[in-house]
């Protein structure tokens, strides 16, 4: 989809559709709803006014009202777009907004779409606090892009409905307001692009997308961005002694991928990274599908588990911006891929590993190979010489029993790096949950015969088990572990998005990223 930002009036400008926004200003929880319009444009209003003043639209976020021939508008058709109650406002909800627009557009074949920038001055303050307009436009950019993607690629009799064009039309204005909206809708395009690059690979079931293969793309895609990408298999797991890492790809016949991606700061002519510059290792697990091994799990809905490499995803999608963002830090990519199967060689309950960094580790459950194949991958961070960890995995069902579908969990080891990581959510727009993962939990992951175990010795806090495992190898460097079991795929429909690949973690690991850049 081609996007487009332009600096006119949206009543003289020639679409199939127009989009407007509108909030419901009625204050107090049971009042009727009251509608306005998100635009200073006085013929918009005039084409809406019927509609807004009958009760037939209530604003709901995502709701969708169209009229045909709007009167006094060049745009064949106008379509009404909610974004809920005026006060609680937020830059997601426009995220969401711009989404259900070109939702509403895909189905009925408009090749081109324009969007009224939201312009919240034109109420007043009373109503709506301000908002940023780089975030506004980023967001509306983002929604909109997202938006675009459906999971069709394997229908044989697949329609093409895409987009296009899609067109922002802002009134003109202030010259840093325009330069912020421009800032912010260029922000906007690189980040849809690698979350659905992402999305894109978590859609891929597990006989397309075997390691080899996510390493294949990952490297196309390093290649194409101009970034450094190696990527390795079995003997070098056995070179770098990744004992928990190689034990989990031990059943499968497709070999394990090693995927590492390097982007490193073009500086200014003379200058050198110095000694103590932060270095970010970006580790995602990547099974590319999770039997559970020996461990079986059972057959119902044991295909999602497909999606198991979405935290591999997220990191790739990562580097993906971070390739066009050019913050100025040194960052490294880590992908532990690997298929998870029972058979003659596969690993077992009761066998006993030692990881890359020396610790012995009992092996109680098959299924609990995520934190396996991470444990290597942070570890192997750390002898890159990275000095600050983020991981994100769909690593516990247990999550998905804590948290639910809407917050992802978040652990961490450090305060700083945690709060760094929250002020990144509040651009992203992501919701995570902070879980403890104190020395307290310690005990859960005691083994009998070796150094700690793979699993929790009971049922409880499963969640955190598998954090307390991560953080034996992440150890004093500061961390972050992201467990997205629960979040990586939509299951329900939203006026927003399809059921499928969701592409969590990766604006927030974008944003986290460029908070320790100097320069972007
Ligand atoms: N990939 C799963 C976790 C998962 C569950 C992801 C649901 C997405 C949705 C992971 O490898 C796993 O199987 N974990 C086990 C751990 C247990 C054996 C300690 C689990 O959560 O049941
Ligand atoms: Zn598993
Ligand atoms: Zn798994």
């Amino acid at each position: 989809m081609d996007m487009k930002l332009m600096f006119q009036e949206a009543a003289s400008f020639q679409t199939p559709l127009l989009v407007v926004f509108a909030v419901d200003i009625a204050i107090g929880k049971d009042a009727d709803p009251l509608i306005a319009l998100l635009t200073t444009s006085d013929a918009v209003a005039n084409a809406a006014a019927a509609i807004i003043a009958s009760d037939e639209f209530k604003g709901a976020l995502g709701e969708q009202a169209v009229l045909h021939g709007p009167n006094g508008l060049k745009a064949e058709r106008l379509l009404i777009v909610g974004l809920g109650k005026a006060k609680t406002l937020s830059v997601d909800d426009i995220r969401k907004a711009a989404g259900a627009a070109v939702r509403w557009a895909k189905p009925r074949g408009m090749r081109q779409v324009t969007i009224a920038f939201p312009e919240d001055h034109a109420l007043s303050d009373e109503h709506l606090d301000d908002l940023p307009s780089a975030l506004l436009s980023r967001a509306l950019v983002e929604g909109a892009g997202l938006a675009e993607q459906d999971w069709d690629t394997y229908k044989s009799d697949r329609k093409d409905r895409s987009i296009e064009t899609l067109i922002v039309v802002v009134p003109e204005g202030e010259e840093s307001t325009t330069r912020e909206i421009q800032l912010g809708f260029e922000e906007g395009r690189i980040v849809a692009e690698a979350q659905n690059f992402a999305r894109s690979l978590v859609n891929e079931p597990g006989n397309v997308l075997t390691p080899t293969e996510l390493g294949r793309r990952a490297a196309a895609m390093c290649a194409e961005k101009g970034l450094k990408c190696e990527v390795y298999s079995t003997a070098k797991l056995e070179e770098l002694k990744m004992g928990a890492f190689a034990a989990v790809a031990k059943g499968s016949a497709q070999p394990p991928a090693l995927i590492v991606m390097t982007y490193e700061p073009k500086l200014e002519k003379g200058k050198v990274l110095s000694q103590d510059a932060p270095v970010l290792g970006l580790v995602g697990k990547g099974i590319t599908f999770d039997t559970g091994g020996i461990s079986l799990k059972s057959a119902d809905g044991m295909e999602k588990m497909k999606y198991d490499m979405a935290g591999a995803a997220a990191m790739i999608g990562a580097m993906h911006a971070i390739s066009q963002f050019k913050p100025s830090v040194k960052v490294i990519g880590i992908v532990c891929s690997a298929e998870n199967m029972p058979s003659g060689t596969a690993y077992k309950p009761g066998d006993v590993v030692t990881a890359m960094s020396g610790k012995t580790i009992e092996i109680l459950n098959t299924d609990a190979e995520g934190r396996l194949v991470l444990a290597d991958g942070l570890h192997y961070a750390k002898t890159l010489g990275c000095t600050h960890l983020i991981n994100a995995a769909t690593l516990t069902g247990a999550c998905v029993v804590a948290l639910g579908m809407i917050n992802a969990g978040l652990f961490s080891n450090d305060e700083d790096t945690f709060e760094r990581f929250s002020r990144a959510t509040r651009v992203s727009g992501e919701k995570f949950w902070r879980l403890p993962c104190t020395d307290d939990y310690k005990d859960q992951i005691k083994s009998q015969i070796a150094d700690i175990m793979n699993t929790g010795g009971s049922r409880w806090g499963g969640a955190i088990s598998a954090a307390m495992f991560l953080r034996e190898f992440a150890e004093d460097t500061p961390w972050i572990h992201l467990d997205i079991a629960g979040c990586a795929w939509n299951e329900e429909v939203k006026p927003w998005h399809p059921k499928g690949p969701s592409g969590v973690a990766v604006r927030s690991i974008i944003e986290w990223v460029r908070t320790f850049s100097t320069t972007s």
